[in-house]
């Protein structure tokens, strides 16, 4: 299981310390929380503090826009160089163009599906994608309660995945801890995003170790 660590939960008042710490800690990406105030109500960072976080990353940046305007806030991160961008499926009209976009800028597109949405809704785009990441809670605030269901799409996200673009990695976001990630790997997962359950433990290597099963 690869392992990215979502800032939201940091203490925002050390930032670059708490970056070090996840990537010192052996987590593969840093989850950057991107929110808005309208697609979700809450939020968060913007290009300046991103740009401060990059700096302090030793491992790459996974972006998760939770925003309205998409193509704006690619545009806005681009400079930053993640590896990932996603972006929401329910938040966008032209999904292809904006997939075909974030790659033409060099950086790995994913898509974004809340809890109501169907994995069939991104079957046509698999072949153009390199992660599709699947909400286990609503969007908008960390340390939420995991919705088990997301262990039945993860199953049927993989044989669409299987049958469409087998490199295409699937991410779950939200209430992970060591004990669900054990269903989630089963389940065909390949990559948790983990805030509080990483940021409240008393140690972070060992928080970011048990998620790797
Ligand atoms: C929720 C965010 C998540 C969140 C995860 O909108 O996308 O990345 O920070 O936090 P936990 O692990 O606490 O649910
Ligand atoms: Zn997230």
């Amino acid at each position: 299981m690869l392992v990215a660590p979502s800032i939201l939960s940091a203490d925002f008042g050390h930032l670059a310390r708490d970056v070090k710490a996840i990537c010192d800690g052996g987590c593969d990406f840093v989850h950057v929380d991107v929110m808005d105030g309208h697609f979700v109500p809450n939020l968060t960072i913007g290009p300046v503090v991103v740009e401060a976080v990059a700096e302090a990353a030793t491992k790459p940046l996974d972006v998760h826009l939770m925003v309205e305007n998409n193509t704006f806030f690619v545009d806005l991160f681009a400079p930053q160089m993640p590896e990932f961008i996603s972006f929401h499926i329910e938040e966008e009209k032209h999904p292809h163009r904006l997939i075909q976009k974030i790659r033409g800028l060099g950086i790995r597109p994913a898509i974004v599906l809340n809890p109501h949405s169907r994995p069939e809704s991104v079957e046509y785009l698999l072949e153009d994608l390199d992660m599709v990441l699947l909400m286990s809670v609503n969007p908008g605030f960390g340390g939420q309660k995991f919705i088990p269901n997301v262990l039945q799409k993860a199953q049927r996200m993989k044989e669409l995945i299987e049958r469409r673009n087998p490199k295409c990695l699937i991410e779950v976001d939200g209430g992970v801890n060591d004990r669900n990630v054990h269903d989630l790997k089963a389940a065909g997962v390949d990559v948790v995003v983990a805030g509080s359950y990483v940021f409240k433990h008393e140690n972070i290597r060992r928080a970011i170790e048990s998620l790797k099963v």
